[in-house]
């Protein structure tokens, strides 16, 4: 049976981390700083928030919450984001997707002064990870990683198979692992032969919203399985895309859903508000 990768822990180990740099910086004058703004009242995305904000107080960050209604129009949002960029008291901006229709969200990123995008979705950083020389990381990739690292799980030359193509994890999470020297294949909906991909990866990532789309059948003995979704079932309990009873008896590492990736997003979106505002004040 595979070892399960305790994101919870893993997780805590990095905020108690982030902790001990807040303190350093605060003998120095400067707190941390993160404008979180959520845009009408989508459930998920409130309870994404309040984990964040509950984040920031364990570290010592201060944090500002701009709860805005949903008829909220993109000129106000952008006027917001505008005096956020501007305000020398906030390091960090995130702006919780998904947006009501009427936004446009590529807009909305852009305005996000480069500096203080945390959640390092500014085309500026997207190019910095491309590059490989990023400071903001994107924080469920970057999260992936550090779960792996902890693990000791060598990458390099290893075969992964990402399944899912977004901007926020499949195509970051593949300039990661690539940085990382594993031969990368990114899977997605059109993908013909995702079974026999994933048959031949040493480490399968899978990002695609589908609960049971990875099965024991499509995963080799040994392999590392990371789980980066959030679904529910018939029954409304939250699962990922991996059927994990079974899966977790072929794999040599596995993560749950809950309690595996997503508490990782959280704790390196506390890293880069860190180190933005290392980066703002010269420390870094
Ligand atoms: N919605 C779902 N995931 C994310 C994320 O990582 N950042 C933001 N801002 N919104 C999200």
């Amino acid at each position: 049976m595979g070892k399960i990768i305790d994101g919870n822990l893993i997780s805590a180990k990095v905020k108690d981390e982030v902790k001990n740099e807040v303190e350093k910086l605060k003998m120095k004058g400067i707190t941390p700083c993160l404008a979180v703004i959520i845009v009408g009242s989508d459930p998920a995305s409130r309870v994404y928030v309040n984990n964040k904000k509950k984040a920031c107080e364990y570290t010592g960050m201060k944090s500002l919450e701009f709860a805005l209604p949903e008829e909220t129009s993109q000129e106000e949002l952008l006027n917001l984001i505008d005096k956020l960029n501007e305000d020398k008291q906030v390091n960090g901006i995130l702006c919780q997707l998904p947006l009501p229709k009427s936004i446009d969200e590529e807009t909305v990123l852009n305005k996000i002064a480069p500096e203080k995008d945390v959640d390092a979705f500014h085309p500026l950083n997207v190019g910095h990870i491309m590059i490989g020389d990023a400071k903001l990381l994107p924080c469920t990739p970057a999260g992936v990683v550090e779960m792996l690292d902890y693990s000791n799980i060598d990458l390099k030359g290893k075969t992964c198979a990402i399944i899912g193509r977004s901007n926020i994890v499949g195509k970051p999470m593949a300039m990661l692992m690539v940085q990382r020297d594993a031969t990368v294949t990114v899977c997605h909906s059109k993908t013909k032969n995702l079974s026999e991909i994933t048959r031949n990866s040493d480490i399968i990532i899978s990002s695609a919203g589908r609960k049971n789309l990875i099965t024991a059948d499509m995963v080799k003995d040994g392999a590392v399985v990371i789980d980066v979704s959030i679904n529910r079932d018939e029954n409304g309990k939250l699962c990922g895309d991996v059927d994990y009873e079974n899966v977790k008896e072929k794999a040599s590492y596995i993560t749950p859903v809950p309690g595996g990736v997503g508490p990782m997003t959280i704790s390196v979106l506390m890293k880069n508000t860190l180190m933005a505002t290392k980066s703002q004040n010269g420390e870094a």
